[in-house]
């Protein structure tokens, strides 16, 4: 299998706490801090709601930073995030953050989940996967399932800090589907997709 050097991903998904500069996948590394010093940004007043026909432009845009396109492959197959529940965090017109969810194999799947970069660290994550439960409460369903690749720490660190638990992993998967293993968080090479599920009401 071939390595390659490039990063795919087509903008930052992360910023750094010290200087503030957005970075690029392969660049950013990880550090272990106690709970009184994680970098927090400023509190927001933002609100989480579902989405709008008049956010669609603000979404394709949040999800070609994220993935490069509407089109998320996940749990197997290809989903339309623009065909899924959505719901967004905004403050005013700004949209701070998005997750995508849909009912898949009887859950309520995490087709798409990000916040930019400068908004990262003050809830609204926390407020959008709670959001999305809610929603999946509100249609009698137990168990929401999400997926994020071997590379993204910050992310399998955020679900189970949100009680979601490892189901499987999906081993090579994603190298196989690129034909190599591409460039990921920290350098890290992006191979397995790893599945984790929780119950709606933990
Ligand atoms: C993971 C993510 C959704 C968290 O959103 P957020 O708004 O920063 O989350 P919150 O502020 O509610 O929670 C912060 C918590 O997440 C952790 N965290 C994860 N990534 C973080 C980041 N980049 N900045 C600050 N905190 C981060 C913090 O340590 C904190 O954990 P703690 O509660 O144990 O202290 C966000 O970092 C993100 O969008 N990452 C990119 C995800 C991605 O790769 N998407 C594309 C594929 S679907």
């Amino acid at each position: 299998m071939i390595e390659h050097s490039e990063v795919d991903v087509p903008y930052p998904q992360y910023l750094c706490p010290v200087d503030g500069k957005e970075l690029p996948l392969a660049e950013a590394r990880m550090s272990v801090t106690c709970a009184e010093h994680q970098p927090r940004g400023e509190a927001l007043g933002f609100t989480v709601r579902e989405a709008r026909l008049s956010d669609r432009h603000a979404i394709e845009e949040i999800c070609d930073r994220a993935w490069g396109e509407t089109e998320i492959d996940v749990f197997g197959r290809t989903f339309d995030v623009m065909a899924c529940d959505n719901l967004v965090a905004v403050e005013g017109d700004e949209l701070l953050g998005l997750i995508s969810c849909t009912v898949h194999g009887g859950e309520f799947a995490v087709v798409m989940y990000s916040v930019y970069p400068h908004n990262q660290g003050r809830g609204v994550g926390s407020a959008l996967l709670e959001a999305a439960a809610g929603m999946a409460a509100s249609r009698s369903l137990t168990s929401m399932k999400a997926a994020v690749s071997n590379d993204d720490l910050p992310l399998l660190y955020f679900y189970q800090r949100h009680a979601f638990s490892i189901a499987e992993i999906a081993t090579g998967l994603l190298a196989d589907k690129l034909g190599y293993a591409g460039v990921g968080f920290a350098g890290i090479p992006i191979r397995d997709e790893i599945r984790l599920r929780r119950s709606v009401c933990p």
